[in-house]
């Protein structure tokens, strides 16, 4: 691949902190050797050109665009039945998240909803959203279930994780969020709460541990939802049948939730709105990424984005994701992220895009494959009509993204190139 005019690589050792969030390693006329899915070589044309085997590969013009590693949305619930649109009218006349939950709206819509959806039905939503997240630059996303609650609906979930991984071509990293809300018919009970959480236990992971349904296991640590000591218990019950730690942290209030994903040296803890100053600095000496996600703040109208600057400062290994989901925030654009990052998070777009790809990889363990454009990773590549990488972000409202290539296969590409 060559005539890209800025080749964000993305290069370097461990994750972007503190100053190093700006270093995109960008290459001017860039151009990338591709064999078998996997990069061989990255530099400028003219260095590639004196290389034996570029002369006989196949060649793909990027027509003086900027090309950059596929973004990697590590903070997804994928599937889902429907969306939500019936709350956010109540939302804009003034009902807040947390009310619209207690009436058993929220998530437990959505945990209704999906459970009379049948696997074929959510199949469906879920591919067309996958292809609409490859058409905005993304190559892999990682997929939450969390919106069955009860044994047969979260493993449907789950196996459909797995189904969609083998069946398009994003990459797939699957995460179990048994413990999203209690689920209804819980509620109203002594030891309600403890009953499901045993259920957690002794009836789901077995099941997703031994056929290995997914790799990562989240709770959403909150007011209304579960509290840090039920936290804890969840995930290392999930450890226990391997699968990482990762935690919806510090969104709704300060619960300590952040502390615990430190603590249990999770992957990653996301929203984090609420975490004060030590919270903040406990962070920034620690390798469990910041992952923030500025869409709910926007879909909900709320004014109190997270600290990212304050993170940033104290060396914090901040991402960026989406939270595509029906409830807080109903988008798969990668690059409206960014730009929300911008304005609202005050980052800039170099730290912005560094968030959203090396450091989103290391929230998916998966950085040794995925999140810069380095030899021997995959050629996952999005390429942006664009001139300067800054007006990747600085458009909003608008996808620009011209052609996606997951593993060195062209996945969206403009008619006239899909040809
Ligand atoms: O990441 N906060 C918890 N989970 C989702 C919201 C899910 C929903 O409202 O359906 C989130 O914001
Ligand atoms: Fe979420």
């Amino acid at each position: 691949m060559t005539g890209a005019s800025e080749l964000l690589t993305l290069r370097g050792h461990g994750p972007r902190r503190g100053d190093s969030l700006s270093n995109l390693g960008l290459i001017k006329d860039g151009a990338l050797l591709v064999r078998d899915g996997v990069i061989a070589a990255v530099g400028t044309r003219a260095e590639l050109e004196k290389l034996p085997e570029a002369r006989g590969a196949e060649k793909l013009d990027l027509g003086g665009r900027v090309a950059l590693p596929g973004f990697v949305d590590s903070h997804t619930h994928l599937v889902h039945a429907a969306s939500r649109a019936e709350e956010y009218e109540l939302k804009i006349a003034g009902a807040s998240y947390e009310e619209i939950a207690r009436k058993g709206g929220g998530i437990l819509n959505s945990v209704k909803k999906l459970r009379a959806t049948t696997s074929e039905a959510l199949k469906k939503r879920a591919l067309a959203a996958l292809k609409q997240f490859a058409a905005h630059g993304t190559t892999t996303v990682e997929a939450k279930s969390g919106y069955g609650l009860d044994v047969a609906s979260e493993l449907k979930i789950l196996r459909l994780h797995k189904e969609l991984a083998s069946e398009q071509p994003l990459e797939i990293a699957s995460t179990f969020l048994g413990a999203h809300v209690v689920p209804e018919e819980y509620w109203g009970k002594a030891g309600g709460a403890e009953r499901y959480i045993q259920l957690i236990e002794q009836n789901l992971l077995p099941e997703i541990g031994e056929k290995r349904l997914a790799e990562f296991c989240d709770v959403f640590c909150d007011r209304g939802a579960f509290t840090v000591e039920q936290s804890k218990r969840v995930l290392q019950a999930g450890r226990q049948w391997g699968l990482a730690p990762r935690l919806h942290a510090e969104q709704l209030s300060r619960t300590g939730a952040a502390r615990l994903a430190i603590l249990m040296r999770a992957a990653s803890c996301d929203h984090l709105e609420q975490v004060n100053k030590s919270d903040i600095q406990a962070l920034g000496k620690s390798d469990t990424v910041a992952t923030l996600l500025p869409g709910c703040d926007f879909h909900l109208g709320l004014r109190q984005y997270a600290p990212a600057r304050a993170l940033i400062a104290a060396g914090a290994i901040v991402s960026l994701a989406t939270d595509y989901n029906p409830g807080t925030s109903p988008t798969l654009s990668v690059s409206m992220i960014l730009s929300l990052a911008c304005t609202q998070l005050r980052m800039t777009a170099a730290e912005a895009i560094a968030a959203a790809t090396i450091n989103a990889a290391y929230a998916l363990r998966r950085e040794k494959s995925i999140g810069s454009l380095e030899v021997g990773k995959q050629a996952d590549l999005a390429v942006f009509e664009v001139a300067d990488y800054r007006e990747i972000p600085y458009y909003f409202g608008v996808n620009h993204c011209w052609m996606t290539v997951k593993r060195g296969r062209v996945i969206h590409a403009p008619e006239q190139a899909a040809n």
